[in-house]
């Protein structure tokens, strides 16, 4: 309730409120503000069911032409996004995806979803954030609110969108923050993740002006319980990349402990970290793994250290957690090596078989999973069989380091799978797991996420990561 208070405890003065964020204050009272959605993807599409499911017009823009029919079609593709509710909100014509921004004209609130990746240099690409501000900005008028939610460097919102969206209003006389607004607020969805849903996560706003934070947050009210406002876009984006490097810091250095736990072996940093979070304050339990993935954690930090060089500043802590957490696949890939040598196989003739490519436990999304570099990393050892096995991914298609394009198939996890392959590595801690049978076939197990920690039977081919026997 603290966050909400705060949020209008200090409203601003009736006298000084903007007539365009009257208007747009009560188009949200009454929900007929349309709302607009730029990338459809794992945040954005989330974003606009929900407004859709709370009677809002919502509109959905996305490049990508295949997503929009489909969701026309009713048919979802985000696995956090119930399918009943995409297809009664099309049903109802709350929602509908378009592949251009011609009907952008018709939005009162935007939000940005799109994407922010890092160049092979690991310097940030801000041009799908740049391409969606071009979009809005060609049909900017009077009584928009704009929304960035893309996770990115501090200072984007500012000196990136402002400056497109100024040069649209300077032709039609529109003022930022008297005639059309603009915020920061990010996204903490955080995919398969049941407990915590849009409604029950708070969410941080920054404004450009003070009536940008107010507007942008009685939206936000609209599907969040607990919004927390700050002084400014730059907070909001700082605040979003300490969320996320606060991960990377703590990951690294429960996976550097792993690898210490591993070198003096009979110490497995499992129970460490179990016996240390029965500290009641204090200490956040975090678990070692065979590196990081997904759109975030292994991206947003060099968001940070590449402006920090803008300032002759060097994010060391930054960097050192980049450097340890991207060690893991290489870490990984020697265990396996090493399991393939007790054998002994050469290794040409291994197979080996990774179970989960999906980042993390439960979710379909691959995108940067440790499980791809594991598979090139092995490749080019000259390991040649390999196969995958992902209840959540059937198909895997990635570039390797080296730019060669590789595709694979899903293989059925069964007993004949797991006794045909000389190593099984887990790579994933998927609940649909086996892991019973999994102990019982697989000839060697490598497991990197300790998800065999119940299994009390045959713990003599387990080698677990950090376990003091990897
Ligand atoms: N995935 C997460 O769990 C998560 C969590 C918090 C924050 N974020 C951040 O949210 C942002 C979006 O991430 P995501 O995971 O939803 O990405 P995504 O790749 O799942 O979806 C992005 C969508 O945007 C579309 N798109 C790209 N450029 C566009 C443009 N100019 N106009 C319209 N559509 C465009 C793409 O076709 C795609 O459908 C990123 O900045 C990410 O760091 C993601």
């Amino acid at each position: 309730m603290r966050m909400i208070e705060q949020a209008i405890s200090e409203p601003m003065s009736e006298k000084h409120w903007p007539p365009q964020a009257g208007t747009l204050q009560e188009k949200l009272r009454d929900k007929t503000a349309t709302i607009g959605v730029i990338g459809l993807g794992y945040v954005g599409l989330p974003l606009a069911v929900e407004f859709a499911g709370k009677g809002f017009h919502t509109l959905g823009f996305d490049l990508n032409a295949e997503r929009v029919i489909r969701l026309n079609e009713g048919q979802n593709y985000i696995q956090d996004v119930e399918n009943a509710a995409l297809r009664k909100v099309v049903e109802e014509g709350l929602f509908r995806a378009e592949d251009d921004f011609a009907r952008a004209g018709e939005v009162d609130v935007f939000f940005i979803c799109v994407p922010t990746p890092v160049t092979p240099y690991k310097d940030p690409d801000t041009s799908y954030i740049r391409s969606a501000a071009e979009g809005i900005a060609a049909h900017l008028r009077a009584g928009q609110l704009v929304i960035l939610k893309s996770t990115t460097y501090p200072d984007t919102t500012e000196g990136l969108v402002q400056p497109i969206l100024e040069q649209k209003a300077r032709q039609q006389g529109l003022h930022l923050g008297r005639d059309y607004f603009l915020a920061f607020s990010p996204e903490r969805i955080d995919p398969g993740n049941k407990a915590f849903t849009t409604a029950n996560t708070p969410v941080v706003v920054g404004g450009v002006t003070q009536a940008c934070t107010e507007l942008a947050s009685l939206v936000m009210q609209q599907v969040v319980h607990l919004v927390h406002p700050v002084s400014s876009p730059k907070v909001a984006e700082m605040e979003k990349l300490l969320e996320n490097i606060f991960r990377s810091v703590n990951i690294a250095l429960v996976n550097e402990l792993a690898r210490l736990c591993d070198r003096i072996g009979g110490i497995s940093i499992w129970e460490v970290v179990e016996a240390a979070a029965t500290k009641p304050f204090g200490f956040m339990p975090f678990y070692p793994g065979p590196g990081l993935g997904g759109h975030c954690i292994p991206i947003d930090p060099y968001y940070l250290s590449w402006l920090a060089r803008k300032y002759d500043f060097e994010t060391s802590f930054i960097t050192l957690s980049a450097h340890v957490n991207e060690e893991m696949p290489f870490y990984v890939v020697e265990a396996v090596q090493r399991a393939i040598a007790e054998q002994p196989i050469p290794l040409r003739d291994a197979k080996v078989l990774i179970l989960g490519v999906a980042f993390k436990a439960n979710v379909d999304d691959v995108r940067h999973s440790p499980a791809t570099r594991v598979i090139d990393l092995l490749r080019e050892k000259g390991v040649k069989k390999i196969h995958y096995s992902d209840p959540f991914v059937p198909s895997l298609s990635f570039r390797t380091h080296r730019g060669e394009s590789l595709q694979l198939a899903s293989v059925e996890l069964d007993r004949e799978a797991l006794e045909a392959h000389d190593v099984v590595v887990v790579m994933t801690d998927h609940g649909a797991f086996p892991y019973a049978q999994i102990a019982e076939h697989a000839p060697v197990i490598v497991d990197t996420r300790n998800a065999l920690k119940h299994i009390p039977h045959n713990r003599d081919k387990i080698r677990v990561l950090g376990g003091g026997d990897f």
